[in-house]
C-alpha cells in the first residue's frame, strides 16, 4: 500500500532511493563476477561462508576482509566472533578500522544489541543479523543499527513466510522513520528478491547463482535467436 504521507516529505531518509544489492558470499571469484556485472553495491558475510571457503586463523580472515574491500567500493559486513559485550566492542572495533566501508555484524542477542549501541554512539555503522522477528528487528533499530538482516530462507524453511517479516518490519520503521535500512538475507530465489523489492526492503542480500536468474526468461532467448536470425539472413 502506498504511504502517503512518507511520499509527501521531501525529508524522509528512511526509505532508500533504490533497492541495494549484495553478494552473500566470501568467495572472491563470485564476488569478482558481481562487481564485474555492475550492479553490486556490497558484500555480506558470516563465520559460515567464511569456513566454506577454508579462511580460518584470524590474520587470515582479517586480509580476506581487506581482498574483498579491495574488490567492491561497497559496504561490506564483518561478523564478530565473540558473544561477549567486551569482546564485540573489541572485535568490531578492530574490524571496522580495516577499511572504511567495513560494517560490523552483530548478533541479535542481549550484549548485541549493547553493542550496537556502543557502535552508533561512536559513528561506526553495524548490521544486526540473524533477526526472525518483528520486535527483534525494532529493538535492533532502537540501538541505531545501520542495517537490520532478517533471514527470509530460514523462515520459510520452518513454514513461516519470510517476507510478511519484511512487510512488518516495513511497515513499524515507516511509522516512526527509522533510518535502520532493512536487509533481506537468507535470499534463496529469484522471487525473494522481486517480492522484496515489492514490499520495500532496502537491500538484499543473495547468492551470485540467485541474483543472475533475474536476467533469466525463455522469450528473451528466444526473441534474441529471432532478431539474429533476422539480421544473417539479410546481411550474409
Ligand atoms: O545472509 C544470511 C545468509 O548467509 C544465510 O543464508 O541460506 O544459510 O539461510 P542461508
Amino acid at each position: 500500500m502506498a504511504n502517503f504521507a512518507l511520499e509527501s516529505n521531501p525529508f524522509n531518509n528512511h526509505i532508500s532511493d533504490y533497492m541495494k544489492f549484495f553478494i552473500d558470499t566470501a568467495n572472491l571469484d563470485q564476488i569478482r563476477e558481481a562487481q564485474n556485472f555492475g550492479i553490486l553495491d556490497g558484500v555480506t558475510t558470516n563465520p559460515s561462508l567464511m569456513a566454506k571457503e577454508g579462511i580460518s586463523g584470524y590474520d587470515n580472515v582479517i586480509a580476506h576482509y581487506k581482498a574483498i574491500c579491495e574488490i567492491v567500493d561497497g559496504d561490506v559486513s564483518a561478523e564478530v566472533i565473540a558473544t561477549d559485550y567486551e569482546g564485540m566492542i573489541k572485535e568490531g572495533e578492530a574490524l571496522a578500522a580495516l577499511h572504511e566501508n567495513i560494517v560490523v555484524k552483530i548478533p541479535m542477542i542481549k550484549d548485541g544489541i549493547r553493542a550496537i549501541s556502543y557502535f552508533t554512539s561512536k559513528g561506526i555503522r553495524t548490521n544486526c543479523t540473524l533477526v526472525f522477528s518483528a520486535g527483534q528487528a525494532l529493538l535492533a533499530a532502537k540501538a541505531g543499527a545501520t542495517y537490520v538482516s532478517p533471514f527470509i530462507g530460514r523462515l520459510d524453511d520452518i513454514s513461516t513466510d519470510g517476507l510478511d517479516l519484511i512487510e512488518s518490519i516495513r511497515e513499524i520503521y515507516d511509522n516512526y522513520e527509522f533510518s535502520t535500512e532493512i536487509l533481506a538475507a537468507s535470499v534463496r530465489h529469484t522471487m525473494h528478491i522481486v517480492n522484496c523489492a515489492q514490499i520495500g526492503a532496502d537491500v538484499m542480500t543473495g547468492p551470485l547463482s540467485v541474483i543472475l536468474g533475474l536476467l533469466k526468461h525463455p522469450l528473451t532467448d528466444a526473441g534474441l535467436a529471432q532478431f539474429l536470425a533476422d539480421h544473417a539472413k539479410t546481411n550474409s
